[in-house]
């Protein structure tokens, strides 16, 4: 018996949201290795350009990119109106990663401050809902088309100080699940990748710019890499096209709960 049936991604249209560094940026080069052409965004463009190269040095067919903020439905309307060209008439958008996103601060409610809260709802849920709405039209029915959101363990237990992130990440999951019912019967897949402990900028960012905070999270543990995530996608979007992995949660071995590490001593 042959296990593994692939559905080829060369020279399939890929966007992916946040592609600037972790998560996203390993995707664009994991979906370059397999021949695709990528249409890349985020807010920091010069850190776009440096993936786009290392895609295409991977083996993408393009790996385009422009400025996307998924805060901001205007810039989401550009970027698809950008997209949509570039894919031109006759050609489709196979794969949507919604990847953007991340967490602001890890302050008690008690404390939370108003534009953290707001930065986590407008990218992870906010962000979710406009680019889906905006990228649905470019998407073939019936082709093996996939919607991957990006979620997270946090999505499924809370914690201290995660309030705001724990909700916007149960959000991701309740769209993605909305979502498959609602486009039940149009052949376009719809699922959730839901990591636990990575190391990417995520945290950097959590703790604003301070990068000994950030290092801490993941002292004497080995956390998820980006690539680990990467690799996950390209497995998800080349499955036949009748199947759908509607939502997977990855952990480290060395986590065993949200709040469960595991940590070697130094
Ligand atoms: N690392 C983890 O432990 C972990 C675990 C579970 C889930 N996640 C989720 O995984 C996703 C990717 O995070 P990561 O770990 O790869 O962290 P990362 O390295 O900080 O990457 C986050 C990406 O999102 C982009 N982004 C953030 N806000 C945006 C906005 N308003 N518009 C457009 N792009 C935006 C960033 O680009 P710009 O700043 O250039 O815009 C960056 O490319 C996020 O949704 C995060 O919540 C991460």
């Amino acid at each position: 018996m042959k296990i593994s049936r692939m559905s080829s991604l060369k020279d399939k249209w890929i966007l992916i949201t946040g592609a600037s560094s972790g998560f996203g940026a390993a995707a664009a080069r994991a979906f370059g290795a397999e021949g695709a052409r990528l249409l890349l965004g985020a807010r920091r463009v010069d850190r776009l350009e440096r993936v786009s190269i290392g895609a295409r040095k991977a083996g993408a067919g393009e790996a385009l990119f422009r400025e996307l903020d998924v805060s901001k439905t205007a810039s989401v309307e550009a970027f698809i109106s950008w997209a949509r060209k570039k894919i031109g008439s006759r050609g489709h958008l196979h794969v949507l990663i919604n990847n953007a996103g991340g967490a602001h601060g890890l302050d008690t409610v008690a404390e939370g401050k108003d534009a953290d809260w707001e930065a986590m709802i407008q990218s992870n849920v906010l962000g979710v809902l406009r680019m889906t709405r905006a990228a649905l039209p470019l998407m073939p029915h019936d082709a093996g088309a996939s919607i991957i959101n990006i979620g997270s363990v946090a999505g499924h237990a809370a914690y201290e100080g995660g309030a705001a992130y724990c909700a916007a990440k149960a959000g991701e999951l309740q769209i993605t699940r909305a979502l498959r019912l609602e486009l039940l019967g149009t052949g376009i897949r719809v699922g959730t990748v839901d990591p636990g402990l990575a190391e990417t900028e995520f945290s950097l960012v959590r703790f604003k710019g301070d990068a000994a905070s950030a290092k801490k999270v993941y002292e004497g543990t080995r956390p998820l890499t980006a690539e680990d995530i990467a690799e996950i996608l390209v497995w998800i979007a080349s499955r036949p096209p009748h199947v759908n992995i509607d939502e997977l949660i990855v952990k480290p071995v060395d986590q065993a709960a949200v709040g469960k590490v595991f940590r070697r001593k130094l």
